[in-house]
């Protein structure tokens, strides 16, 4: 059942992460693949509002499938989170013809399209654009894949002077309330110790696997320590913990901040992100709406907003369990 789709809008929204550009070319690509006119807004939900928008077509979106950042800029919009704002947003899309919006972002980007299209009659498709890979309905999501990369390649440079200094690192990373960034960046440099939110970890059990590491001849260690972390303490605190507790170590902390949000997408959030645009776009003429499009095993689906709101997405235990027997 083919929808009588028309015109696409297409924002990117919330935090941006590497490979935005690359699902804004493909739902670009497929859009005048299908013959349907597409524009871009600029800033998220505020550039609806104040009606700052592209048009779109195959040539726009050359050259930036290897870009970070997003062509169309990101932006939190207080005025979308009220009625007015929401019905200027409307009578804009309205104005332009606008009959559907693809939005590239995170759950709280969700959030506001699901709102949006229970208000008004304007078909909503959500692309999963963000380093913390939190969302619901997928296994990955946009721009996770060159954080870690990211993430790996500093602290594989800081080990290095952890281990000339026999010194203990403690290495903060992104993730908002979750682990996944670092858990995952933590096995893949082979961490002492991961600190995420969804694994309560007294500190005391902390000091236990550094005097084990010590023991076992390690002369540097590396804790990588999610910024969302609940030991109640931040990772400067931790630091300071420790070397009140632990004499003979000098702990030094890096927090690698907004680099993960950078730098060119990695082939896997590339082929994702491409993936994900021409799906949007097919999902759409096929008449469907209201879903957001994610990978599973490595097949694309799709899963309704509603879910993606009302669930969370959880970290994978079999990976938790690997760390602590790899870091013996
Ligand atoms: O959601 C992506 C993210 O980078 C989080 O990991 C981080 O906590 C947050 O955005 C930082 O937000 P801002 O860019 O507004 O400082």
């Amino acid at each position: 059942m083919s929808k009588n789709i028309k015109k696409i809008a297409v924002i990117t929204s919330g935090g941006d992460s590497p490979g935005m550009n690359a699902a804004i070319r493909a739902v670009v690509r497929a859009a005048t693949y299908y013959n349907l006119k597409c524009v871009g807004y600029y800033r998220g939900y505020q550039g609806i509002i104040e009606n700052d928008f592209i048009e779109l077509n195959s040539r726009s979106v050359k050259n930036i499938i290897n870009k970070g950042g997003t062509i169309l800029k990101s932006a939190r919009s207080e005025g979308f989170r009220t009625v007015p704002g929401r019905k200027i947003a409307y009578e804009n899309l309205r104005k332009e013809y606008i009959d559907s919006l693809i939005l590239i972002g995170g759950d709280g980007t969700f959030r506001g399209g699901a709102i949006f299209s229970k208000e008004y009659d304007i078909n909503i498709i959500g692309i999963p654009g963000t380093i913390d890979n939190d969302i619901f309905g997928t296994q990955f999501t946009i721009g996770f894949d060159t954080a870690l990369n990211t993430v790996i390649e500093a602290v594989d440079k800081i080990r290095d002077t952890a281990s000339s200094h026999n010194r203990l690192f403690f290495i903060e990373v992104m993730g908002r309330d979750s682990g996944f960034i670092a858990l995952n960046s933590g096995v893949g440099v082979g961490a002492q110790e991961i600190l995420i939110p969804e694994e309560d970890q007294p500190l005391d059990k902390l000091i236990e696997s550094l005097n084990r590491s010590k023991q076992n001849g390690k002369s540097s260690s590396i804790v990588i320590v999610a910024e969302g972390d609940k030991t109640g303490k931040n990772v400067f605190e931790l630091a300071t913990y420790i070397k009140e507790h632990m004499k003979d170590y000098s702990p030094r902390v890096t927090v690698l901040g907004h680099l993960q949000r950078g730098g060119s997408p990695t082939c896997f959030d590339r082929v994702l992100a491409s993936r994900l645009g021409v799906k949007a776009v097919e999902i759409l003429l096929g008449g469907n709406n209201n879903v957001m499009v994610g990978i599973r095993n490595n097949q694309i689906v799709s899963t309704p907003i509603i879910d993606i709101l009302n669930c969370e997405s959880s970290i994978n235990k079999e990976l938790l369990r690997i760390s602590k027997i790899l870091s013996i």
